[in-house]
């Protein structure tokens, strides 16, 4: 499987939006907490986390073309899928925009439901974050983030279906949202939060 190392380099070589970067480390670090909580792969989980949106920028955010290019980035750079990209991290990756309809694969395993929760989750707690007072990740409590939720207004760009589709790992949302904030406040000094 391909290393942390070089999924940095191609991080660094393919993102340049500063948010998307941290949108990214985010969702790695949810996703490695998870995979450990589910006894799953904590290394497949979390690369797949880091290496989700690698191609956002190079297609200039155009979301016909999000997803699709991440082969020609694989091709360009000598990655085999099978090889250093595992089937199950392809399939998770293409499938997190299943909404794409140029993407045939559907989310059916506990990694694909994992990743598009993880990466919507990770978007709308940094959004719960911004509106405390101290903007820090710490003074988030998990039922203000349930009841966020349930607000229409609030954070409207996130889909919550794909959130509470972690159920769908055996995971709750309750216990996902705590686990999940937790991640993220390991990594508070680097990401600013
Ligand atoms: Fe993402």
């Amino acid at each position: 499987m391909i290393t942390r190392e070089r999924v940095q380099e191609l991080l660094d070589k393919y993102v340049t939006t500063e948010w998307l970067k941290l949108h990214m480390r985010e969702s790695e670090v949810i996703m490695r907490r998870l995979a450990k909580h589910l006894g799953e792969d904590e290394e497949l989980w979390g690369l797949s986390g880091l290496l989700h949106d690698i191609d956002y920028d190079y297609v200039n955010k155009d979301p016909d073309r999000h997803v699709v290019e991440f082969d020609k980035i694989l091709e360009m750079e000598g990655i085999k899928i099978g090889e250093e990209i595992p089937e199950e991290m392809y399939h998770a990756i293409k499938a997190h925009y299943e909404e794409n309809p140029a993407i045939e694969q559907k989310r059916e395993s506990k990694l694909d439901y994992a990743l598009s929760a993880a990466e919507n989750l990770s978007g709308f707690l940094v959004a719960c974050a911004l509106v405390q007072p101290d903007k820090k990740i710490s003074s988030v409590r998990v039922d203000s983030v349930l009841k966020k939720f349930k607000k229409k207004d609030f954070a409207k760009t996130v889909n919550r279906d794909l959130i509470y589709d972690i159920e769908k790992t055996g995971l709750s949302l309750e216990e996902f949202v705590k686990i999940s904030l937790e991640s993220i406040d390991e990594i508070s000094d680097e990401i600013g939060l």
